[in-house]
């Protein structure tokens, strides 16, 4: 990436220079972080991927304290080169591509009430923060992010491959789930931050089929129920690997739409 898509990024007007005010953080903002933390955390040492378990130690998730976007910076660009951005909810797709592949993970600073524990329309930091940032320490996943962002960046201009590489980042980062020493385990950020999708991504209910990125990128998703369908990687490498191999079914999958239309 060049330093005018850096500069391109950072100055971009939709970011309004937002930061974390960590004292605005109400009672309730602690009592729900606390809530969902305590609520989640005892079913991830079974569940989760030692990755993600490895990086909640790393970048410190306590329940009694909302992560603090300045300090796990601190840790994540000391461990990876990664930090967080603060955006205002949901962004453009040029602008959370453009971050990534800056590696800046954009993240909601506010926390859902007590009354919508179980169901939100859309991310609040616990999913953001909680279920995302601990995987931000591992080196493949983070260069899998930043490439698989810049593919996407090169086609912004592309509805319909914008969509097909959101296929992608839905059945791995959000969905993904690894295969660890022979057990079935999540990374996917959108499972960990549901006790519900946990238990049930892991059980025989819905398919798992082995990491494929064909089947992955001719597959539809959903936002509003759990998926019935979870992708298994054997590795995290296996993720960046498999980046040249995305670039060349999106190619073909795009002259194929042309052929048609
Ligand atoms: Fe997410």
């Amino acid at each position: 990436m060049s330093n005018q898509a850096k500069d391109w990024v950072f100055s971009d007007p939709r970011l309004k220079k937002m930061r974390q005010d960590y004292a605005a953080y109400t009672e309730e903002d602690f009592k729900v972080w606390k809530i969902l933390f305590e609520r989640q955390m005892p079913n991830l040492p079974k569940a989760a991927s030692k990755a993600y378990l490895e990086g909640v130690k790393t970048v410190k998730f306590t329940a009694d304290r909302i992560a603090n976007f300045e300090e796990l910076n601190e840790i994540l660009l000391k461990t990876t080169g990664w930090a967080v951005q603060v955006v205002p909810g949901l962004i453009d797709d040029d602008l959370f591509f453009g971050l990534m592949n800056n590696k800046r993970f954009p993240s909601s600073t506010w926390l859902r009430k007590m009354e919508q524990l179980d169901y939100l329309e859309e991310p609040d930091m616990f999913h953001d923060a909680f279920a995302h940032m601990p995987l931000l320490t591992n080196q493949h996943y983070v260069d899998f992010l930043e490439k698989l962002s810049g593919i996407a960046l090169k086609h912004i201009q592309d509805p319909w491959a914008i969509q097909l590489l959101s296929r992608i980042y839905w059945f791995t980062i959000e969905f993904g789930l690894i295969r660890e020493e022979g057990e079935l385990r999540v990374y996917g950020a959108g499972i960990l931050s549901s006790a519900g999708e946990t238990k049930f991504s892991l059980s025989e209910e819905p398919k798992h089929f082995p990491y494929d990125v064909r089947h992955i990128m001719s597959t539809e998703y959903w936002k509003d129920r759990f998926q019935d369908k979870y992708w298994v990687i054997d590795s995290y490498e296996q993720l960046f690997n498999s980046l040249p191999e995305i670039e060349e079914v999106l190619e073909e999958m795009l002259s194929a739409k042309e052929a048609k239309s």
